[in-house]
């Protein structure tokens, strides 16, 4: 998508078979947009931890890119065969220990692994990594087209009915372009509608506590001319009291069988408030954020608890330095849950790359 006018993914490489991975450095956003190199597997894995980079295809690419780096590394090292796959296998244990909850990072070091022990060489091993690294930006990038085109229907439907031709949708945290390679998952609808020249307005709930909807997805949105008003968390269920949305979209990490919608914490509220209000809730995702293991995902989607001074604390911008302020009496007790469960009830749909479907397991057990 765009910034200043310019086209932007957020993973790239500038030749085939690369020591460089490019990325976006989300940490600095939106006070400063600067592009980072990660040159080593350790690279990629502090920035996946770090939050340099984020969102779930995002995360899942930069890990196969982590799985590429790790097989020059390891060639570079010139061990046997054994050794090599061991190395690759060590640092993917790490490059799957930096998050828990986003599938796509699993999903990615698995398949990609899956590719490396295919083949008997070591060059075609490090071959392998890169092109599954590449397929997979690109499926992601071609998979929020997909959501785009079928969200899309979905805002014209809203549109018939609406006498002052302007669609109100709610977001939560970032779903954006940010958090995938291109048009994002919850957006792709919105950039899909705005481009058909669709009048649509967007609330972006801030997304305590690291703010991601008041950083990242207003920061995209008004760099794509989408207009959009930045809202605290908790005045989400108030806008739909008054009428003001007819739609919310949010991402997920992780997506279970029966439906059941993992993502960043607050859109279970939010859900909530948008069944009171009967305002229909769609999660977009695509197929690589389903988890076809899980069963119940209450009992066994592992929530991350990030660090409680993103909670004591707020980040912002002063005297054009980024500090961290804090916010609760010294020592008071904080925790940071970073994620919960929507129940499938308050689901109306899920917006895939495969259609619009029910949160439904024998509807979705068909996209296996
Ligand atoms: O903790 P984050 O910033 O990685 O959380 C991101 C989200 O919750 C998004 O909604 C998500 O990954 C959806 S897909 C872009």
């Amino acid at each position: 998508m765009l910034v200043n006018g310019k086209h932007h993914i957020t993973i790239w490489t500038e030749k085939k078979y690369p020591s460089i991975i490019y990325t976006i450095d989300q940490n600095l956003l939106p006070h400063k947009f600067e592009i980072i190199e990660l040159k080593s597997s350790s690279d990629i894995i502090s920035a996946i931890k770090n939050m340099t980079v984020r969102g779930a295809p995002l995360i899942g690419v930069t890990a196969a890119y982590g799985i590429f780096l790790a097989a020059k590394e390891a060639y570079a090292k010139n061990l046997n065969i054994n050794r090599f796959d061991n190395y690759i296998y060590r640092k993917s244990e790490q490059i799957k220990s930096t998050r828990p909850t986003a599938v796509n990072l699993f999903n990615a070091v698995e398949n990609s692994l899956n590719q490396i022990y295919r083949e008997r060489t070591k060059v075609k091993k490090v071959e392998a990594a890169f092109v599954y690294a590449k397929y997979l930006s690109d499926y992601e990038i071609n998979s929020c087209r997909a959501i785009g085109k079928f969200g899309l229907n979905i805002l014209k439907n809203i549109l018939k009915r609406k006498k002052d031709k302007t669609i109100n949708i709610l977001t939560h945290c970032n779903a954006g372009w940010l958090g995938c390679i291109d048009y994002g998952t919850a957006t792709a609808p919105i950039y899909f509608a705005h481009k058909e020249k669709i009048n649509l307005h967007v609330w972006i709930e801030e997304t305590r506590p690291r703010n991601q909807g008041a950083g990242l997805t207003a920061w995209e949105l008004m760099h794509n001319n989408i207009d959009c008003t930045v809202i605290t968390d908790n005045a989400g269920g108030y806008v739909m009291q008054k009428g003001m949305v007819d739609i919310v979209i949010v991402g997920s990490d992780r997506t279970t069988f029966n439906g059941e919608v993992c993502n960043k914490i607050g859109t279970y509220k939010t859900a909530l408030a948008a069944k009171d209000n009967n305002i229909p809730f769609y999660a977009a995702l695509p197929v690589t954020s389903f988890d076809f293991k899980i069963k119940d995902a209450m009992k066994e989607i592992p929530i991350e608890e990030r660090n409680g001074k993103e909670v004591s604390h707020i980040r912002g911008l002063y005297k054009e330095k980024i500090i961290n302020a804090r916010i609760t009496p010294q020592k008071c007790k904080v925790r940071n849950f970073s994620f919960d469960i929507t129940p499938s009830k308050l689901v109306t749909a899920l917006i895939t790359d495969k259609g619009i479907i029910k949160p439904d397991v024998r509807i979705i057990k068909k996209l296996i």
